[in-house]
């Protein structure tokens, strides 16, 4: 067995403990599509091609969207271990898969509010369970909005004026999913999983089976093995909130999905749940659509935000899992 490399002049310890932290984020049907590649003085974030989700993400832009969420885990985490992590992104390099680089600029002492981040990283689950009807605070909505400015986004909040045309493109989107049997095979292998697997959503996580009433929660991450009492409803009034860049490039995409784990990780530290709704955005017609509603920026992500009961986590692959060696790797696979 290769002993885990290291960077930086940490410990293999703490760098597999940095890297195991990284691959907590989220992934489209927990795809877990990053993989790092340890130097001494450089730790690179790359794309793993082999997890690609061509139904659903045909331009990999989710895929970069969770590769920016790992890559703000890894910032947390070397800052939590001391190392002042400065970022390069990558993204232009078209078929290579670096998305990014990251080096250190010295000592670092985590500010108290990242400090608080870097402990949400392993209390944070996707929520697809009903919450509570407790509307979220002003206070945390505000946080919620710094959190995506931070992350050189926009958050754009679901007016109730809004609600009605977005409930209308988000079960068009659905219906165009599920009737292509390429996406539902996709999503298939990846979500109502039974058995003792690293990756994919099992049924444990995988809330409740959506039914034809429900607002917001179409997707049957249960793969209709699930049963569910009728008098369970989801809430009424969810947060919802669209996540914004400017642009569409696969730069924005890399900082959108660090601003999104910024968003999602403020959320939990503040006892908040949340849930991404992601066909809406998926499916080109009704993007279009949600970009006029939003005013003209460029949607990424669609999350409904509340108040819930802890729910469970997915699994995640071994740190050493994660790891890419060059690219005599590539052809060996
Ligand atoms: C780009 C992206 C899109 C996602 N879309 C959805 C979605 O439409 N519905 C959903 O319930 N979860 C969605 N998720 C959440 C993933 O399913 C989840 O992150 C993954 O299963 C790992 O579970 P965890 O979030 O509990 O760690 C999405 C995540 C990402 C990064």
């Amino acid at each position: 067995m290769r002993a885990f490399p290291t960077a930086f002049e940490l410990t293999p310890v703490q760098m597999e403990q940095i890297i195991r932290l990284s691959g907590m984020a989220p992934s489209l049907h927990n795809s877990q599509p990053c993989r790092f590649r340890i130097l001494p003085h450089v730790i690179e974030l790359h794309a793993d091609p082999r997890r690609r989700l061509p139904a659903a993400d045909p331009e990999d832009r989710e895929l970069r969207l969770a590769c920016g969420a790992a890559l703000f885990n890894l910032r947390l985490a070397l800052e939590h271990a001391g190392i002042r992590p400065v970022v390069t992104l990558l993204p232009h390099l078209a078929a290579a898969t670096a998305l990014a680089e990251v080096r250190s600029g010295g000592l670092a002492q985590p500010r108290p509010e990242d400090a608080r981040l870097y402990e949400a990283i392993t209390e944070r689950h996707s929520h697809r369970h009903p919450f509570r009807n407790t509307p979220v605070s002003t206070e945390d909505r505000h946080l919620l909005m710094r959190a995506a400015h931070e992350g050189h986004a926009w958050l754009h909040v679901v007016q109730p004026g809004e609600l009605g045309a977005l409930e209308g493109l988000v079960h068009r989107a659905h219906r165009a999913q599920m009737a292509n049997p390429r996406f539902r095979t996709e999503m298939a292998a990846w979500v109502g999983r039974t058995g003792d697997t690293p990756e994919g959503v099992p049924l444990s996580a995988a809330g409740l089976k959506p039914e034809p009433r429900d607002q917001w929660v179409h997707r049957d991450f249960t793969s209709g093995q699930a049963s569910r009492s009728p008098a369970i409803e989801f809430e009424s009034h969810p947060l919802l909130v669209v996540l914004c860049s400017q642009h569409g490039s696969r730069e924005a995409e890399l900082d959108a999905g660090q601003a999104l784990q910024r968003l999602w990780l403020t959320a939990t530290a503040q006892g908040l749940v949340a849930s991404m709704i992601s066909e809406v955005v998926e499916v080109p017609e009704t993007r279009e659509e949600l970009q006029r509603l939003v005013g003209g920026l460029t949607p990424q992500a669609l999350l409904r935000i509340g108040h819930g009961t802890p729910s469970v986590a997915s699994p995640r692959r071994d740190a050493a899992d994660m790891l890419f060696y060059g690219v005599a790797e590539m052809f060996e696979n």
